[in-house]
């Protein structure tokens, strides 16, 4: 069957905003990402215990908020109260943890195009894919910003592309694996996301010559990511966008 086109992914992504410059997964990330120049936002949306999709990356709250515990045992109403920024740095405290619709506001608003990692607690794979992509099909516009949904769980991926078909959807691996070709086929997948310490430069030539998207993640060395550029990847994800720009080569 047809599959959607490919975004115009840009090389450079800011990854969880730009986590290095700006705490991670918050609004202030996705305007900082902006703000340094980048196109591209990659950030990562689970559910609250009243099944809203939020911006967070871990199961638990302790890292990037003052409060405790499971992320999904914690209502939207009681997450809201909590300090987002506080721990990256005094100047972003009080920053919230955005819900996927305030993120979402955001992004049409500066024309920042989105790699969306659904990143589902473990046992809530289909209920979380399934509210992020009926958001998406209901609320992103037509003619809006790129868009890119990306999960390490099948199930998740499986879940999203039957309730939002018409979208572009990436697998999210560590190491690629020998059969990514078949995997990526049978998700309906059309871009690869690998983890940079896991892949050779080699490795991404050859699955970019069979004509397939490679995003490397998490690189946050210039010269790297020119090797990684160089050898035909379609895009860079990193903490650090501002340092990751000027490798790219705008011939
Ligand atoms: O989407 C790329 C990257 O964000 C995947 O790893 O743990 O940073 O979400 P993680
Ligand atoms: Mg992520």
């Amino acid at each position: 069957g047809s599959r959607p086109a490919m975004p115009g992914l840009a090389k450079v992504v800011g990854h969880r905003g730009a986590r290095a410059r700006a705490p991670e997964n918050t609004l202030a990330g996705l305007r900082k990402a902006a703000e340094l120049g980048a196109t591209w936002v990659e950030f990562d949306v689970m559910l609250t215990a009243d099944g809203v999709p939020v911006l967070m990356h871990d199961d638990t709250l302790d890292r990037t908020t003052n409060g405790q515990g499971s992320t999904a045992a914690i209502t939207l109403a009681e997450l809201s109260k909590l300090d987002a920024g506080g721990y990256f740095s005094a100047a972003f405290a009080n920053e919230r943890v955005p819900t996927f619709k305030e993120a979402i506001d955001i992004l049409i608003d500066l024309h920042l195009a989105a790699n969306v990692e659904i990143k589902p607690v473990p046992g809530h794979e289909r209920q979380t894919a399934h509210a992020v992509a009926q958001i998406l099909a209901d609320s992103w516009p037509a003619i809006g910003p790129d868009l890119l949904i990306s999960s390490f769980s099948k199930t998740a991926l499986t879940e999203a592309r039957a309730t939002a078909p018409a979208l572009a959807y990436g697998l999210l691996v560590e190491e690629v694996p020998a059969n990514w070709a078949s995997l990526m086929q049978e998700l309906g997948c059309t871009s690869l996301h690998a983890w940079h310490e896991k892949t050779a430069p080699e490795e991404v030539a050859s699955i970019a010559a069979e004509g397939v998207p490679v995003l490397l993640y998490t690189v946050n060395d210039p010269s790297c990511a020119s090797a990684f550029l160089k050898a035909g990847a379609a895009s860079i994800i990193t903490d650090v966008p501002d340092l990751i720009l000027p490798a790219v080569d705008h011939r």
